[in-house]
């Protein structure tokens, strides 16, 4: 075996190592039982005495030779393993765990029920799988009437429903209680219909409440005004239109002065300067009496407003359908 290559190799494969188990595999390769240099002493038994003096002096300088370097390059992987380490600033404080947080929603139903509380109104809640009865017949629309068609209904068996608006729960509220009463009602609803950037087949709605002697549609303005203002930090502007819904008489559509242009008119209010929040009215003397509440001594306003909606324009969403794609980019930013 020529010593001399052997040599070049080593000091080859020692410059490749890039950590300490190459260098392991290196000490093994030349220097282990089995390795190179022991094969060259093994064969100088078979060589002439002067071969074997040269070779044995060569063998023993080769293995003095790599037991050194291979020593030298374990304390400069070391050296650059510490290194890396000093690089870590272990005095930072740890990342912690990801934590999950409220879903946009939610947190306008938060802030929603903040204000109508301060305002002396209850939170109440019904189901979402309803029936025929409190979702249309109690609210003065009877079987076969065309106003049914307004809400695209998924109907489950035996007469149940997916709720399709959150009036029913007045109806509910008002059997097992006495006016004057004070309610606010958020909740899902369910609509069969095609979704697009401002429909979903489910959405969220609050209901609002409130009977006594001489409830009028000034409350209304008062209490709704107020409440916009304080939802979005300032002033609003309302306007009342003539609707139909047919468990309020009067009826009407409440818009607002749109937030994004301050009414200058801009693409969320489709130029109008006002956008359309919530369905309104004085309630029907038939819902009522439904409801067991004489309508000759009591009389109140009922509303309806979409979450989705007040969080569209709170945080300046232009696509409903967003606030259940459960896309973390898009909810990580609330
Ligand atoms: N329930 C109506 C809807 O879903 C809204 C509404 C509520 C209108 C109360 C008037 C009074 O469209």
């Amino acid at each position: 075996m020529d010593i001399k290559l052997l040599k070049t190799e080593a000091e080859k494969d020692l410059t490749l190592s890039k950590d300490l188990k190459d260098l392991d595999d290196i000490f093994r390769k030349y220097l282990g039982k089995k390795g190179s240099i022991a094969e060259i002493f093994n064969s100088l038994a078979e060589m002439s005495k002067k071969d074997r003096i040269k070779a044995g002096k060569e063998a023993n300088e080769l293995k003095s030779f790599l037991i050194d370097k291979i020593n030298q390059k374990r304390l400069d992987l070391a050296e650059t393993i510490k290194g890396k380490e000093q690089w870590i600033d272990i005095s930072l404080p740890a990342k912690g765990p990801k934590t999950g947080h409220l879903h946009p929603l939610t947190l306008i139903k938060r802030k929603v029920s903040e204000i109508f509380e301060s305002m002396g109104f209850s939170y109440i809640e019904g189901p979402e799988i309803e029936n025929e009865f409190y979702n249309f017949d109690a609210l003065n629309i009877p079987k076969d009437h065309p106003a049914r068609d307004a809400w695209d209904t998924f109907y489950l068996d035996k007469g149940l429903l997916l709720r399709t608006h959150t009036s029913p729960v007045q109806v509910r509220f008002m059997e097992k209680n006495n006016p004057p009463l004070r309610i606010f009602v958020p909740g899902r609803v369910f609509r069969h219909e095609a979704t697009d950037a401002s429909h979903e087949v489910n959405f969220y709605q609050i209901e609002g409440l409130m009977v006594g002697k001489d409830v009028s549609t000034a409350n209304f303005k008062a209490v709704i005004k107020e409440f916009f203002s304080r939802f979005f930090g300032k002033k609003i502007e309302i306007r009342l239109r003539p609707s139909f819904f047919p468990f309020v008489e009067p009826g009407f559509e409440v818009d607002i002065s749109c937030v994004v242009c301050k009414g200058k008119g801009c693409s969320v209010c489709s130029k109008t300067g006002w956008v359309e929040i919530m369905g309104a009215g004085m309630v029907h003397p038939n819902v009522l009496k439904a409801s067991g509440i004489n309508p000759k001594f009591w009389q109140g306003f009922a509303f309806g407003i979409g979450i989705d909606r007040l969080a569209m324009m709170k945080y300046k969403i232009n696509d409903i359908r967003l606030f259940y794609s459960s896309d973390l980019r898009f909810l990580e930013q609330f």
